[in-house]
C-alpha cells in the first residue's frame, strides 16, 4: 500500500539550515529565512514530490517529519500530506495548484523535484508586475520540476525580502514535448497548513462599497473567493490573510497573500478530509485554458505571503513596507503628494474652458497645487458631453477648447498657488481601455473592441471593452495618450476603467489583455516619468499590486461620503499602504449617500489617504465651510510625510466601534499622527481611552505641543478625547522628546 512509499523519510528529520542566510539549500531540503519568518520544504526521497514542512515564526534546526495518519480508505498518501506544488492526479483529491489537458486528453500530471538554482536579487517576471530589489534586499530560489511522461518543466521561483519578512512565488511552466497542452489551472502561491483551527479574511464589496473587511471560520470544504470581471475588481481583492482563531488586530499569527495581478482571480481555500487547510492564490481557471505548443511557456503572476506574529496590523505593515519599497517603482512612491482638486463631482461633464479656468482660480486660492480636469474635454466628431459618446477619440472637444487644450493649461499652469510661488500644475482624466460605439475609433475599427464572434456585443455604462491583448491596440493606446501629454504641460493623469469584460474570444484573452495593458502602463510610465499617474477603476475597481508596479496610487472608491469611507480606507490598508490611496473631500450632502458631514470630519478621513485633494465646486459651498479649505489643506500637507512614509496602526475599527482611529509613525519614530473619530453621539456616558500602539514604551511624547506622557502611558492607559456631537473628528500630533 501507499504507506510504504512514505517510510524513507519518515526515518529521518528534515535536515535543518545550517546557517542564518536567507536561503539555505541542499538538494534535499529547502530553507528561506526572513528576520522573523521561516519557509522549509524538502523532497520526499522516495517519490520526488516537494513537501511543505513550516511556513511561520523563525525556527531553526531540524523539523520533525510530519506523521501521517493510518492510510486506510480512498485518499493515498498523497492527500494526506502538505505539499509545495501540488499537481492533479495520483491520488490527492484536494484542488490541486496545476491542472494540465495533455492533447491526448490526459488531466493527470507527475510533476517531481529535479534540481535548484539560487541567485542574488530577483530576476523580472517578463512582462508581468512583480517586486524587485537589489541583492542585498531579496534573494532568489528557483525549484525546477519535470514530468517525465508529458515533458513538462515547472520552475518554481521563491524570492525571500528578509527584512519584510515576504516570501514571493510564481511558477512558470514549459511544454518540453512534441504535442500542445492547454494550461487550466495554475495557482501562484499554494500553501498547505497543518491540521489546526483558522480564521480567513477577505476584502468583499462592489461600486462604491469597495474593502469591507470579512472574517470567517475555515470549515472543511471548500470557501473561497475570485473576480471573473476581467479585472481585479471590486467585488472581491486579490488578497487574503489566514490566522489563528485568537488572533487580534495587534497580537497572534497572521498570514498575507497578495496577487501581484490586475485580472480575474480567484483564492480557494479548501480544508482536507485529512483536516489540513490549502490555500490557493492566482489566475482565475475559469478564464485561463491557455494553450502551450512545444517550447513555449506560461509564467504566472507572482504572489507575496507575508508571515506576522503581530496580528493582522503587523501582517499590513509587512506588505506596506514591501509595497512602497520593493513594487512601486515610481519616483513619487514616497514624495509628497500635491493636494488636488479634481472638478468631477463639481463640474461633471458640463464644462468649458472659462468655467473650468475659472474653478482652478478658485482652486489655486484656496491652496490646491494641482487642477484635474476629469471626463469630458475629448471627442470631436462625437463629443463626450454625456457617456454616451466619445471614448476611443483622444482629441480635444474643439468647442469647448477653440484656443487647444494648450491654450487652456498653459492659462491653469500660470496661475500660482495661494501665498506661494508654486504654479498650478495641470491634470487630465483618460479612459484608454474603452471605446463608445459613437466613436470614430469604432466606426473605423469595430473590430477592435472585444466581441465573441456574432453574439451581440453587450454595452455596460454605454460603452465597448477594446482588445488590449492586440498589439495594434496598444500601439494605438500608447500613441494616443503620448500625444496628449506631449502637448502640453499635463504632470498627472488619472487613468479611469469603468466596466467589467464579458463577450471574449476566448477564455485566455483575459489574461493576454492583462499582458498587453501591463506592455502599456509600461511604455507610457517609462516615457513619462514626471508624471504622477493614478490608477482608477470606477473607483477601487483595480486597486490591487499590478497597477501599484506603474501607478503610485489609486483612486480608492467613488463613495466619498467620509463615514463610508473610514471603512473602505481601512479595508483597503489590509493589503495596500495609505500613500497609495487617493482621498478626497466631497460637497455635502454627499452624492452617493445624501449625508451631511462636517468640512473637518470630511478632510480628516481624506487626509488619512497619501493623495489628498478636493472633489467639489468651492462657489457652491457654504461660506464657513469654504473659509475652513485652506487650513484643511494646510493640515493634510503637514501629515502627508507621515501618511506616505510611516508605520499605520488601525488602533479601533469602524466595524467594531463607535471610535475608529488610526495612527501613523514617521519612519524614524520621532512624529506620529493620530487620526480620532466619534460617529454617533455620547450623550451622559463615560469617555472611551484609546490607546496607542508602536511607541517606545520608554520614551516621552509630546501630545500637541502640550502635555508629554511616556510611550508606556499612552500605549497601556491612552488619552481621552471629549467629543459633544456626532461625526466628531480629532487630529493628535505626538512628538518623541
Ligand atoms: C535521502 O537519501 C539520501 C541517499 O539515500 C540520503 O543520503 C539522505 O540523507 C536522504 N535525505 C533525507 C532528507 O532523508
Ligand atoms: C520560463 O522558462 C522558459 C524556459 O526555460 C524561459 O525561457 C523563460 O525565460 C522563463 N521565464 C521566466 C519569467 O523565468
Ligand atoms: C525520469 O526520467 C529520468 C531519466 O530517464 C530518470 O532518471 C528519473 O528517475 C525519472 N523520474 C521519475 C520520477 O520517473
Ligand atoms: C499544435 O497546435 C498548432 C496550432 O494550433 C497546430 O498547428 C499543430 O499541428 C498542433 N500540433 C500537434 C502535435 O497537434
Ligand atoms: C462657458 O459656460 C458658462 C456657463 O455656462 C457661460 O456663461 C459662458 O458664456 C461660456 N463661455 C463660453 C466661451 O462659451
Ligand atoms: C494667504 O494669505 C492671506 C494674508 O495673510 C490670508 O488672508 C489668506 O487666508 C491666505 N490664503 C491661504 C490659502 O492660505
Ligand atoms: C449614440 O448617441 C446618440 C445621441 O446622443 C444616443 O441617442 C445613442 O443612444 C448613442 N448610442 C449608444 C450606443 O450609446
Ligand atoms: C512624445 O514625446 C516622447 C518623449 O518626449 C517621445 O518619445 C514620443 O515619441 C512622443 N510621442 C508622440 C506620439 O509624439
Ligand atoms: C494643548 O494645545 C492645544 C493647541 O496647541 C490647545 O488647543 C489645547 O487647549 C491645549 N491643551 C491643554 C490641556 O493645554
Amino acid at each position: 500500500m501507499a504507506a510504504v512509499a512514505s517510510l524513507v523519510t519518515l526515518l529521518s528529520p528534515v535536515m535543518a539550515a545550517s546557517s542564518s542566510s536567507a536561503i539555505v539549500a541542499d538538494g534535499s531540503s529547502f530553507s528561506l529565512n526572513g528576520n522573523d519568518v521561516s519557509y522549509r520544504f524538502h523532497v520526499d526521497n522516495s517519490t520526488g514530490d516537494l513537501i511543505s514542512d513550516h511556513f511561520g515564526a523563525s525556527v531553526s534546526g531540524d523539523i520533525p517529519i510530519e506523521v501521517t495518519g493510518n492510510v486506510n480508505g480512498w485518499v493515498n498518501t498523497i492527500g494526506r500530506v502538505r505539499r509545495e506544488f501540488p499537481d492533479q492526479g495520483r491520488g490527492d483529491f484536494r484542488q490541486p495548484a496545476i491542472r494540465i489537458r495533455q492533447s491526448e486528453g490526459y488531466a493527470v500530471s507527475d510533476l517531481r523535484y529535479q534540481s535548484y538554482t539560487v541567485k542574488q536579487g530577483k530576476p523580472d517576471l517578463s512582462g508581468l508586475p512583480a517586486t524587485f530589489g537589489t541583492d542585498d534586499e531579496v534573494s532568489t530560489l528557483i525549484v525546477h520540476m519535470y514530468d517525465n511522461f508529458s515533458s513538462v518543466a515547472a520552475d518554481l521561483s521563491y524570492s525571500v525580502f528578509p527584512k519584510h519578512n515576504a516570501i514571493v512565488r510564481s511558477a512558470n511552466i514549459t511544454n518540453q514535448g512534441k504535442g500542445n497542452l492547454t494550461i487550466e489551472s495554475l495557482a501562484s502561491m499554494s500553501v498547505d497548513f497543518p491540521y489546526e483551527n483558522l480564521d480567513m479574511i477577505s476584502l468583499r464589496g462592489d461600486w462604491a462599497r469597495e474593502a469591507h473587511r470579512e472574517r470567517r471560520k475555515i470549515e472543511y470544504g471548500k470557501q473561497g473567493f475570485e473576480s471573473a470581471t476581467g479585472y481585479s475588481s471590486h467585488l472581491h481583492n486579490p488578497f487574503l490573510a489566514v490566522m489563528d482563531p485568537a488572533s487580534t488586530e495587534s497580537n497572534g499569527e497572521v498570514w498575507g497573500f497578495s496577487l501581484v495581478y490586475s485580472g480575474s482571480f480567484s483564492v480557494d481555500v479548501e480544508k482536507g478530509s485529512q483536516g489540513i487547510t490549502r490555500a490557493l492564490v492566482g489566475l482565475n481557471p475559469s478564464q485561463l485554458s491557455w494553450s502551450l505548443g512545444p517550447g513555449e511557456s506560461l509564467t504566472s503572476p507572482e504572489c507575496v505571503a507575508v508571515y506576522s506574529e503581530n496580528g493582522v496590523g503587523g501582517m499590513s505593515r509587512s506588505l506596506h513596507n514591501l509595497y512602497r519599497k520593493n513594487l512601486i517603482k515610481s519616483k513619487f512612491a514616497t514624495a509628497d503628494r500635491p493636494a488636488l482638486l479634481n472638478s468631477w463631482e463639481g463640474l461633471g461633464a458640463t464644462f468649458n474652458e472659462s468655467t473650468i479656468y475659472q474653478l482652478a482660480k478658485e482652486s489655486a486660492a484656496l491652496g490646491i497645487k494641482l487642477f484635474v480636469l476629469d471626463d469630458g474635454w475629448f471627442g470631436d466628431k462625437y463629443p463626450r458631453t454625456s457617456d454616451d459618446a466619445g471614448l476611443g477619440d483622444w482629441i480635444p472637444n474643439p468647442e469647448r477648447f477653440p484656443d487647444g487644450l494648450s491654450h487652456a493649461v498653459n492659462s491653469i499652469t500660470a496661475l500660482k498657488a495661494a501665498n506661494t510661488s508654486t504654479n498650478l500644475r495641470f491634470g487630465l482624466w483618460f479612459e484608454p481601455e474603452m471605446v463608445n460605439p459613437n466613436s470614430t475609433l469604432y466606426h473605423e475599427h469595430p473590430e477592435w473592441a472585444l466581441h465573441a464572434g456574432s453574439y451581440p456585443r453587450t454595452l455596460t455604462r454605454n460603452q465597448l471593452v477594446l482588445n488590449v491583448a492586440l498589439p495594434e491596440v496598444q500601439d494605438f493606446i500608447i500613441d494616443a495618450v503620448s500625444n496628449i501629454l506631449n502637448s502640453s504641460d499635463i504632470s498627472y493623469v488619472k487613468w479611469d476603467n469603468n466596466r467589467g469584460i464579458h463577450e471574449t474570444p476566448s477564455p485566455s484573452t483575459d489574461h493576454e489583455y492583462m499582458l498587453g495593458m501591463y506592455r502599456v502602463f509600461d511604455v507610457l510610465t517609462t516615457r513619462f516619468p514626471d508624471v504622477l499617474w493614478e490608477g482608477c477603476a470606477s473607483g477601487g475597481g483595480r486597486f490591487d499590486p499590478g497597477v501599484l508596479q506603474y501607478f503610485p496610487q489609486i483612486w480608492t472608491s467613488d463613495d466619498t461620503d467620509a463615514v463610508e469611507r473610514i471603512t473602505i480606507q481601512m479595508g483597503t490598508s489590509l493589503a495596500y499602504p495609505p500613500s497609495a490611496m487617493g482621498a478626497h473631500l466631497s460637497a455635502v450632502p454627499n452624492q452617493q449617500t445624501g449625508r451631511t458631514l462636517p468640512v473637518d470630519f470630511r478632510g480628516h478621513v481624506a487626509m488619512m489617504g497619501g493623495s489628498f485633494g478636493l472633489e467639489l465646486d468651492p462657489s457652491d459651498m457654504p461660506e464657513d465651510d469654504k473659509a475652513a479649505l485652506p487650513a484643511l489643506i494646510e493640515l493634510a500637507e503637514k501629515v502627508n510625510p507621515i501618511i506616505l512614509t510611516g508605520d499605520m496602526y488601525r488602533l479601533s475599527l469602524p466595524e467594531e466601534s463607535n471610535w475608529p482611529a488610526v495612527l501613523f509613525i514617521s519612519e524614524d519614530g520621532n512624529k506620529a499622527v493620530l487620526f480620532y473619530f466619534q460617529i454617533n453621539p455620547n450623550i451622559n456616558h463615560a469617555i472611551p481611552w484609546i490607546k496607542m500602539q508602536g511607541l517606545d514604551p520608554k520614551a516621552t511624547y509630546r501630545v500637541d505641543g502640550n502635555s508629554t506622557y511616556s510611550g508606556s502611558v499612552l500605549m497601556k492607559i491612552g488619552l481621552q478625547f471629549p467629543i459633544a456631537t456626532d461625526y466628531g473628528s480629532k487630529v493628535v500630533f505626538l512628538e518623541k522628546q
